[in-house]
């Protein structure tokens, strides 16, 4: 039975800016969710100070903060010192910069307690989540993706390739990294599926990849958006305790999709539907 592809994603393009709602009312721009939130959050230290300490510091400087982020110095003792952001545009430092300002005002500090950081982190082990952290076997700019459920799958999503990297099973822990500063990889928990190359569209290999960016849908999960060549891909990741079900639309001229078929690890995936606009490709569990 064909199931209808969610055609409308397409017209949310733009999607690099997309933003973020926060309880705290102010909009959390994606680029601080990407680069900065596995250490700075509102109102306690965490990895690294708390928003509203970064605030104080930085009010009314924007270029000191940019410097910061450019070439970070050591200056806590307790804590590790903070990887350069160089990787990050100035305009996208200047966003998170007026956001961090906008997001502080009138919130005080909270006392952290002592030990492990992530004790306070809400992050760590809520499910679904994703996540920017280090990972092993994947590009530096990669996105960790906890899904729901007591099966406790994950997938590793590289944005600079635009592709899945490969599925997990069990908790991530980016605690050996930060304790390291940065010279061991997160652990993302037991491998179930890596996938060597992009599935379908091999034909593309030769094209230019480019990220456009990715939303967190009302699930809690995201959907990427990307394009090859002149070819947009929009890519909803959804899942649960069984499957992972990665439903991929397509906007502009193309070719058949070509899909290379599986090897026998125990989440390798099987393509649904397929036509002109999109298809689908779920990995369950058995
Ligand atoms: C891997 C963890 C980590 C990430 C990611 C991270 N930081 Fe930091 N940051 C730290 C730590 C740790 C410190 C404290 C370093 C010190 O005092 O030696 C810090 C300190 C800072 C400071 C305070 C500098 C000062 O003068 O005291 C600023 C500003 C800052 N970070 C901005 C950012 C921004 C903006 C991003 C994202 C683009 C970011 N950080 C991403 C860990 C991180």
């Amino acid at each position: 039975m064909p199931r209808p592809l969610p055609l409308p994603l397409l017209a949310t393009l733009g999607l690099a800016t997309a933003l973020i709602s926060t309880s705290q009312g102010v909009e959390e721009p994606q680029p601080f969710a990407i680069n900065c939130k596995a250490c700075h959050i509102l109102d306690q230290a965490l990895v690294g100070p708390s928003l509203v300490e970064l605030s104080k510091i930085y009010k009314g400087k924007p270029e000191e903060f940019l410097k910061w982020t450019r070439a970070p110095g050591k200056k806590r003792p307790k804590m590790i010192q903070m990887p350069s952001m160089a990787h990050v545009s100035d305009q996208d430092i200047n966003t998170i910069y007026t956001y961090i300002v906008a997001a502080t005002k009138g919130v005080t500090e909270k006392k952290s307690k002592n030990g492990d950081p992530f004790a306070n982190h809400p992050h760590t082990t809520r499910r679904p989540r994703v996540q920017r952290t280090f990972l092993p076997n994947t590009g530096p700019a990669s996105l960790y993706v906890a899904l729901p459920g007591e099966a406790k799958l994950n997938l590793v999503w590289d944005t600079t390739l635009c592709r899945l990297r490969y599925i997990t099973e069990g908790e991530h822990d980016d605690w050996p990294y930060l304790r390291s500063n940065g010279n061991a990889f997160a652990t993302v928990g037991k491998s179930l599926y890596t996938e060597e190359k992009r599935p379908f569209f091999s034909t593309s290999e030769d094209q230019t990849t480019t990220f456009k960016g990715y939303r967190i849908n009302s699930d809690g999960l995201p959907t990427f958006i990307y394009t090859i060549g002149p070819i947009e891909f929009v890519e909803t990741i959804t899942g649960s305790d069984k499957a992972i079900i990665r439903t991929i639309s397509i906007k502009g001229d193309h070719e058949l999709i070509d899909f290379e078929t599986a090897t026998s690890a125990p989440l390798s995936p099987v393509l649904g539907l397929s036509g002109k606009d999109g298809f689908t490709i779920t990995h369950t569990k058995k």
